[in-house]
């Protein structure tokens, strides 16, 4: 028997197929697994994610700057940075079906879950996808779609540093596609093939204390829940011990949330120490090194020679998130089935203004009469200017009130036939669906304050 939260997470699947937030991928073709397409509504509020990440880790701060790397890599950069040996899950084989399954996950270790099957010996897979290039492909060039946007940036640092002022500490963002060949998955877009990351490498003095700057970046963090709307409340710092953690890490913090399956890792950060520079800088011959001005004046200030000048490889501390899991988080935390005074149940997703697709909706009372039309339409059109705005004139009003709550916009404007001899309008709020008059005139500075 399902429990309550699988239910809610069927209601969330459900919705998001409806409405054009997420759908399966391939799905004409019989789909394929653990593979998903975003909607009209879904690219939306996807962006609108990346969109405030952006502002609040990158723009916001003069310490950050941002990058776009490639997916594609030298597949030098895999073997350097330990993926090419250490990026594996230990898996047994059913000997009858095939499926493949981490022994850890295992119920019970001796029979396969699929069909009762005796296992292989567990063996080593790695979980990087690879293709080729080059158009004959057994001439072509073997490489990795990246597992992680990481290593792009270690291998960029240098030029990020030529061609920018910064001065340690500071750090670069990105955000781009991951794939994973992950064995263990499910859950909707929890873990997929397939997958965007938001990362930031800050990289800092090796005498920096590294505890404190961490200890900083994990309450940043914790603040952007409230930006995108989820209650920090649900949110538990899991520290991962020892042997659980990546094989480059000295201290990681998964950032684990209540989702409607279970407390999972949403976001982590870790301690990456000088590891990936110095990998990069034996494997590529070119130095990681970084020249700290700041000690050049200090050493001519105390009439040392220069050549007493500070130069090191920087350490690092990698904060990270996922962009679907933020994007499953925001969902999760909206939903809500409300039983009305009368009895009936509305769908709405109380999303926070700030990630929802569409800030407003404006309709006419009817469709059929062209004066209030043609001045929703007015309406409408001078909202569009500032912020997304949905239009319809479909159905009764009830109906499109509904439909907006199920998608999370936050204000609904009516033009009735008050409007046109008074020249104001209905907002009616989503969460309160309290309704109030405002004036044409005043109308886009009413809701700017409510929903930028
Ligand atoms: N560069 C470090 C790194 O990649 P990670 O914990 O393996 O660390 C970072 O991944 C984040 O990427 C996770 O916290 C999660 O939000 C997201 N993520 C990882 N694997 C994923 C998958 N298969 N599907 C969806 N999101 C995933």
């Amino acid at each position: 028997m399902k429990n309550k939260q699988d239910n809610k997470m069927d209601k969330i699947v459900s919705l998001c197929k409806r409405r054009g937030f997420v759908f399966p991928g391939s799905e004409i073709y019989g789909g394929l697994a653990n593979t998903y397409s975003y909607g009209p509504l879904g690219v939306e509020l996807k962006n609108n994610i990346k969109k405030l990440w952006w502002k609040y880790f990158i723009t916001d701060r003069e310490d950050m700057v941002g990058l776009d790397g490639p997916i594609l890599l030298n597949r030098k950069v895999w073997e350097a940075s330990g993926h090419v040996d250490n990026f594996k899950d230990e898996l047994v084989e059913c000997k009858k079906c095939h499926h493949r399954f981490r022994p850890d996950k295992l119920k019970d270790a001796n029979k396969c879950p699929d069909c009762g099957g005796q296992f292989t010996k567990a063996q080593k897979f790695s979980g990087m996808f690879k293709t080729i290039i080059g158009s004959v492909e057994e001439e072509g060039e073997t490489v990795y779609l990246r597992p992680e946007t990481a290593q792009a940036i270690f291998v960029d640092f240098k030029n990020v540093l030529n061609s920018t002022n910064k001065k340690i500490p500071f750090g670069i963002g990105q955000i781009g596609k991951a794939f994973r060949n992950e064995i263990t998955t499910g859950n909707f877009i929890f873990r997929t093939f397939e997958f965007e990351q938001m990362e930031i490498e800050y990289f800092i003095a090796p005498d920096e204390d590294w505890n404190k700057v961490f200890e900083g970046w994990v309450s940043y963090m914790h603040k952007f829940m409230d930006i995108v709307g989820l209650d920090t409340k649900k949110m538990y710092n899991h520290e991962i011990e020892g042997e659980e953690r990546a094989f480059y890490s000295k201290r990681t913090i998964d950032m684990e949330y209540d989702f409607p399956f279970g407390q999972d890792e949403l976001w982590a950060i870790a301690y990456r120490t000088d590891y990936d520079l110095i990998r990069h800088q034996e494997k590529s011959n070119e130095s990681m090194e970084y020249f700290d001005p700041s000690s050049d004046v200090r050493a001519k200030l105390s009439n040392q020679i220069s050549g007493q000048a500070k130069k090191y490889i920087p350490h690092v501390i990698e904060p990270t998130f996922g962009v679907d899991r933020t994007l499953l988080a925001v969902l999760s935390e909206a939903f809500e089935e409300e039983v009305l005074d009368g009895g009936e149940t509305r769908t709405v997703l109380h999303l926070n203004p700030s990630v929802a697709p569409y800030k407003v909706a404006v309709f006419p009372l009817l469709h059929n009469k062209e004066e209030l039309v043609k001045k929703a339409r007015n309406v409408y059109e001078d909202l569009k200017k500032y912020f997304p705005v949905y239009w319809d004139e479909r159905g009764n009003i009830g109906k499109r009130y509904r439909a907006q709550d199920e998608i999370g916009t936050p204000y609904c404007v009516t033009v009735d036939f008050d409007s046109l001899e008074k020249d104001e309008v209905t907002i009616r709020n989503r969460d309160t669906m309290k309704q109030e008059r405002v004036k044409v005139k005043e109308l886009a500075c009413f809701l700017m304050d409510k929903v930028c």
